[in-house]
C-alpha cells in the first residue's frame, strides 16, 4: 500500500490519506477484510502525527468503508450498496468546510463505550446509567395516558424557554426539602444538566479564561470547558473532596472565572466533600468573588448516611449555582435537568438557551411534573437506593475475593461508581484492550483528568449491570489486571494496545 503526502498541497494531510485509501478501497485494491496498518505504524511510515492517521481512519469509518475492533485492528468492510457508501467517492469531504479549531474532542471513547453496551457478551462497567429494569414503566405509562387525555395536542406544543411553570413550582418545593430555598423564578429547566454546563461556558467564559475543576472530574464537563477554549486549573482531591487549602493558594495568585465542583458522591471518585471543606470553599468564593457551579446529580442516591447539605443550601452569599438532573434517579433519555440560580443568571441562561433549542421537550417536563407532584418520586427513590446499595455491596464483595496486589479502591457511600487505582506495572492502553478482549469494559481514569494522572485509575459503574453481571465482570477484570500487571505479559500484547478503542 503506497500513500504519498504532498506537503505543499492546500489539501489537509489527513484528507490526502482519506482520499488515497478511499480510492484503493473503492477500486477493490484493498478488498473487504484487508487489515489497514495500525495508526502508529502508518504515521511513522509516512512521517505524520498519529492523530492525523486517527482522523483519516475516523473519516473512513464514518463513510462505512472500514471498521475497528480492539485486538483485530482496522479492517476494510464489504462495499455495501447503501447510498452513503455509493456516494463516498463522489461527495466532497465535508470536514474541509467545518470550522477549524472547534476544540471538540475527536476522541471516540464515549461513543465506543456506548456501542459496547449493546453487545450482550460484554459486561459494561463503563457508563453511568441507571438500571433500565428499575424504571417505573407502569406508572410512567399511566401518567402519559392521563396527560394525553387531559391536554391533548397541547402536551406536544411549545412552552416557555425557562420551562413549564408547574414543573418549576414543584421542583422549587421538592428542593426545599433538600434545604435549597428558591422561588420557581430561580429555576430554569434544561435539556439535561449537560446543557447547563454548556450554557455556563457560553454565559461566563471566553477563550483563555481559567476555570477551577476537581482533579479528577466529570468527563463531560472537561469536554465542554475544553471546547470553550478555557484553561483548566485542576485541584487535587483527598477523601474529603477538593483540597481547598491548595485552592486557596491558587486564588492568591490567579483569578479564575468559575469554580466547578461535584461535592456529593463525586463522579468519578465517589468522594463526599466534608462540611468543613464546604464551608471553606464558600468562604474562598466569597473572599475572591468567584462564582461556583455545583453539579449534583447523585445526592439522592445515598446508601449509608444522608450526605451533608449542598453548597447551595449552605450558601449565604448567593454565589453558588446548582445543577441537577433526573437522568440518574429516573432515566437519562428524557433529557430533563435544571439549574437553580439568582434571577439575573436564569435570565441570561434563558436568553442563550433560546437560541440553542427554544425550550426543553414539553412532554418530558409534564411527565416529570406529574411524577413529582403525585409523590411518586419518594417510593421510587427508596426502591432504587435499595437496589443500588445491594449492587454496590456485591461489587465490593467480588472485589475482595482476589484483588491483584497493589489494586485499591474507594467504596462509595452513594452515587454510581467505585474509583480504583491499578498496580504500578499496569499501563492504561494494554489494560483497556485486554479487558475488551475479555469482554468487560470500564471508564479509563485518564479521561477524567485535565493533567496526566500519576497512576492508572479506572472507574467502575455498579448501577447498570445486574448483580450477577457485576460478579462476572469484576472476576474477569481482576484476572485481566493481574495478567497485565505480570512482568511476563508479552511485549507484543502491549503493542496491540495501541489500536483504537472500538
Ligand atoms: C456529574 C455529571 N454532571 C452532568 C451529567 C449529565 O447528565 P444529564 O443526563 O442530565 O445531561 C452527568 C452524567 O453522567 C454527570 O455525571
Amino acid at each position: 500500500m503506497n500513500i504519498t503526502i504532498d506537503r505543499t498541497s492546500r489539501i489537509p494531510i489527513y484528507l490526502q490519506i482519506v482520499r488515497q485509501l478511499r480510492a484503493l478501497i473503492l477500486a477493490g485494491t484493498l478488498p473487504a477484510g484487508t487489515k489497514l496498518p495500525p495508526e502508529r505504524r502508518l504515521a511513522r511510515a509516512i512521517g505524520v502525527n498519529r492523530s492525523t492517521v486517527l482522523n483519516a481512519y475516523s473519516e473512513l469509518k464514518a463513510d462505512a468503508l472500514v471498521e475497528s475492533h480492539v485486538g483485530r485492528g482496522t479492517m476494510v468492510l464489504p462495499l455495501a450498496s447503501s447510498p452513503e457508501v455509493e456516494d463516498a467517492g463522489r461527495n466532497p469531504e465535508w470536514r474541509q468546510f467545518f470550522r477549524s479549531e472547534t476544540g471538540y474532542s475527536r476522541d471516540p471513547l464515549i461513543r465506543d463505550l456506548l456501542e459496547m453496551i449493546e453487545r450482550p457478551d460484554v459486561v459494561s462497567l463503563a457508563l453511568g446509567l441507571p438500571a433500565p429494569e428499575l424504571v417505573p414503566l407502569a406508572a410512567i405509562q399511566e401518567l402519559l395516558d392521563r396527560l394525553l387525555g387531559e391536554m391533548g395536542a397541547s402536551l406536544l406544543l411549545h412552552c416557555p424557554t425557562e420551562g413549564i411553570s408547574p414543573l418549576r413550582d414543584v421542583l422549587s418545593q421538592w428542593l426545599c426539602r433538600r434545604g435549597i430555598r428558591c422561588s420557581p423564578a430561580e429555576v430554569l429547566i434544561l435539556s439535561g444538566s449537560q446543557q447547563g454546563l454548556d450554557l455556563a461556558a457560553r454565559v461566563f467564559l471566553s477563550a483563555g479564561d481559567e476555570v477551577v475543576v476537581e482533579e479528577p472530574t466529570y468527563l463531560g464537563a472537561l469536554q465542554v470547558f475544553r471546547s470553550a477554549g478555557v484553561r483548566l486549573v485542576g485541584i487535587p482531591m483527598d477523601d474529603q473532596g477538593m483540597r481547598t487549602d491548595l485552592l486557596a493558594r491558587i486564588l492568591e495568585r490567579r483569578r479564575p472565572k468559575l469554580i466547578y465542583t461535584l461535592p456529593t458522591f463525586q463522579n468519578p471518585s465517589g468522594t463526599v466533600m466534608g462540611p468543613e471543606r464546604r464551608a471553606h470553599l464558600l468562604r474562598l468564593a466569597e473572599e475572591y468573588n468567584v462564582p461556583i457551579l455545583e453539579d449534583d446529580p447523585y445526592s439522592e442516591l445515598s446508601y449509608d448516611a444522608p450526605p451533608p447539605d449542598s453548597l447551595t443550601a449552605m450558601d449565604t452569599g448567593r454565589r453558588v449555582m446548582y445543577l441537577s438532573t433526573f437522568s440518574k434517579i429516573l432515566f437519562p433519555g428524557l433529557r430533563v435537568g435544571w439549574l437553580v440560580a439568582p434571577r439575573a443568571v436564569i435570565r441570561q441562561f434563558a436568553l442563550v438557551k433560546q437560541s440553542i433549542d427554544l425550550h426543553t421537550n414539553t412532554p418530558g417536563q409534564w411527565l416529570m411534573e406529574r411524577f413529582l407532584s403525585r409523590e411518586l418520586v419518594t417510593p421510587h427513590l427508596a426502591r432504587v437506593r435499595e437496589a443500588y446499595r445491594r449492587r454496590r455491596d456485591v461489587m465490593e464483595e467480588t472485589l475482595l475475593e482476589s484483588p491483584p496486589p497493589g489494586f485499591t479502591w474507594r467504596k462509595p457511600a452513594g452515587g454510581f461508581y467505585f474509583w480504583c487505582r491499578c498496580p504500578e506495572a499496569v499501563e492504561r492502553t494494554p489494560l483497556f484492550s485486554h479487558a475488551v478482549e475479555q469482554k468487560v469494559t470500564f471508564l479509563p481514569g485518564w479521561a477524567c483528568f485535565n493533567d496526566e494522572p500519576e497512576a492508572t485509575f479506572i472507574r467502575l459503574n455498579f448501577s447498570y449491570p445486574q448483580p450477577e453481571e457485576i460478579r462476572t465482570g469484576i472476576r474477569r477484570l481482576m484476572r485481566v489486571i493481574a495478567e497485565v500487571a505480570d512482568q511476563n505479559w508479552p511485549v507484543h500484547r502491549r503493542e496491540a494496545g495501541t489500536l483504537p478503542i472500538v
